[in-house]
């Protein structure tokens, strides 16, 4: 495999996309699939962790915990079962990057599942599928089948025939508090989704009270890799803290969206031109480094570096890398009326701050965005968003506020002409459409 210079595309988990049937097991085997799996059936455990955790790896479903580090939190095994559950809820506005890779390379993931599942000593594992994706579903389940039937997963794995593994895919209803960790093992309890009080954390105490380990799809997905080919080569891509390849999705009024599988450390200048600049004839006006839930950035951040560390010395957080990218004809206060609209209907409803904060916060973007707001809506936003975020049961209540801050901080006029004027007077909406209605680019 090439490792091409930071700044340059580099496709691993990508590699296999544009092959025909990429999703199929023999095309993932021909292109070295499950010899990673082959070689951590002959090694300890815990060098297997031990292994991931030189790599380097971070969790790529958003808060960017070290990945071998949660696994080595588990408790010394007590004869009873542990589980590993991958989350593929995948469902912050932006966020877009599991189901293209679940529905191209679902093997990956398989196989990534197994070795973890090795590695903390499981012998059943769980993918919670976000439901209204069924077309990923079909894949997983027949992904999950020729696994099985090829003797990758099932009984007597490994080179002594000891290791068992089965695999199940279960699909939610579509929630987005179900990617929640806790609330996720919930849901798949059986049981309605919302957060549980931490500690006890899952690794302690997660699906059926046994020790859990909750891992993103991407986390999941990066492990064969690092296993056939080593630790260093993990490193040699990124950054010292944010090591390795990582798939960035650049949507919105970019010439040519979509995934780039990017060492860690590109910076968005960078991934705009990838994506053949912005669309022609405009410019630049803000963009998300890490999805809806992410404090906006502007021009003036495009040459930071995108790690972990980098983002958050410059005010926001890399979160799952959904890069949307919005030009001048875009309304800000649009945008995020549409995003606290998201956050209210999603609040689980547990804790009251984001309960009826985010219920009030939907009730004074819709009358700024129709030019109806009153003159103290600007700082009762700031209020309210204020008294959300820190307050809150879970950090769903956070990332409703977090929009609203930061808009506010870099636009904080536009707000205020939504005490005059509506937003579609200042910014007329079929300006800043991507799509005819036809459904065309
Ligand atoms: C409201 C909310 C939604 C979340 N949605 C997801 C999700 O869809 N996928 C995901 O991997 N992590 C999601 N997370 C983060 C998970 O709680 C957890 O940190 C993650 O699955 C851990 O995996 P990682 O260590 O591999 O990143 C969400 C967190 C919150 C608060
Ligand atoms: S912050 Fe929102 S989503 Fe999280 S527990 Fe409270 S009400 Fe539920």
């Amino acid at each position: 495999m090439t490792i091409t210079a930071p700044g340059r595309l580099t496709p691993v988990l990508s590699d296999i996309w544009d092959v025909p049937r990429s999703w199929k097991l023999d095309t993932y085997r021909d292109h070295g699939g499950y010899e990673g799996l082959a070689k951590a059936l002959t090694m300890a455990p815990a060098e297997v962790v031990n292994l991931v955790k030189e790599s380097g790896l971070r969790g790529r479903g958003g808060a960017g915990f070290p990945t071998g580090l949660k696994w080595s939190f588990l408790p010394k095994p007590d004869g009873g079962p542990r589980y590993l559950v991958v989350n593929a809820d995948e469902s912050e506005p932006g966020t877009c990057k599991d189901v293209p890779l679940m529905l191209a390379n679902p093997h990956s993931l398989i196989e990534g599942m197994a070795i973890t599942s090795y590695a903390i000593g499981g012998h059943h594992a769980f993918i919670y599928l976000r439901g209204e994706v069924v077309h990923v579903y079909r894949r997983l389940l027949a992904a999950v089948r020729e696994a099985r039937e090829a003797g990758l997963i099932g009984t007597g794995l490994g080179p002594n025939g000891d290791y068992d593994l089965e695999i199940t895919v279960h699909a939610g209803a579509g929630a987005y508090i179900c990617g929640e960790e806790t609330a996720l093992l919930d849901s798949l309890e059986g049981l309605r989704g919302q957060p549980r009080l931490k500690p006890p954390f899952p690794a302690v105490a997660g699906l059926y009270a046994r020790p859990t380990v909750v891992n993103n799809v991407e986390s999941i997905a990066s492990v064969p890799g690092i296993l056939a080919n080593g630790s260093d080569w993990f490193t040699s891509m990124g950054t010292p803290k944010s090591t390795g390849h990582g798939l960035f999705s650049v949507s919105g009024h970019v010439t040519n969206p979509g995934q780039f599988e990017v060492p860690f450390g590109i910076t968005m200048r960078e991934l705009i031109e990838m994506a053949g600049g912005i669309r022609d004839g405009h410019r630049l006006k803000f963009w998300t480094p890490g999805g809806s839930s992410t404090p906006i950035f502007t021009e003036a951040e495009l040459d930071v570096p995108l790690d972990y560390d980098s983002v958050g010395a410059a005010g926001s957080m890399l979160g799952t890398r959904a890069l949307m990218v919005f030009d001048e004809t875009t309304s800000v206060v649009r945008v995020i009326a549409r995003w606290t609209d998201f956050y209210q209907h999603e609040s689980c409803g547990k804790c009251t701050p984001c309960r009826e904060g985010t219920y009030w916060m939907k009730q004074v973007m819709h009358r700024l965005e129709a030019g109806k707001g009153l003159d103290s809506d600007v700082d009762l936003l700031l209020d309210v968003a204020g008294n959300i975020a820190g307050r809150s049961f879970c950090a769903l209540g956070d990332a409703s506020a977090t929009p609203i801050q930061s808009g506010i901080k870099y636009f904080r006029s536009e707000f205020e002409a939504g005490t005059t004027t509506p937003a579609w007077e200042l910014f007329p909406y079929e300006a800043s459409a991507i799509f005819s209605e036809a459904g065309v680019r």
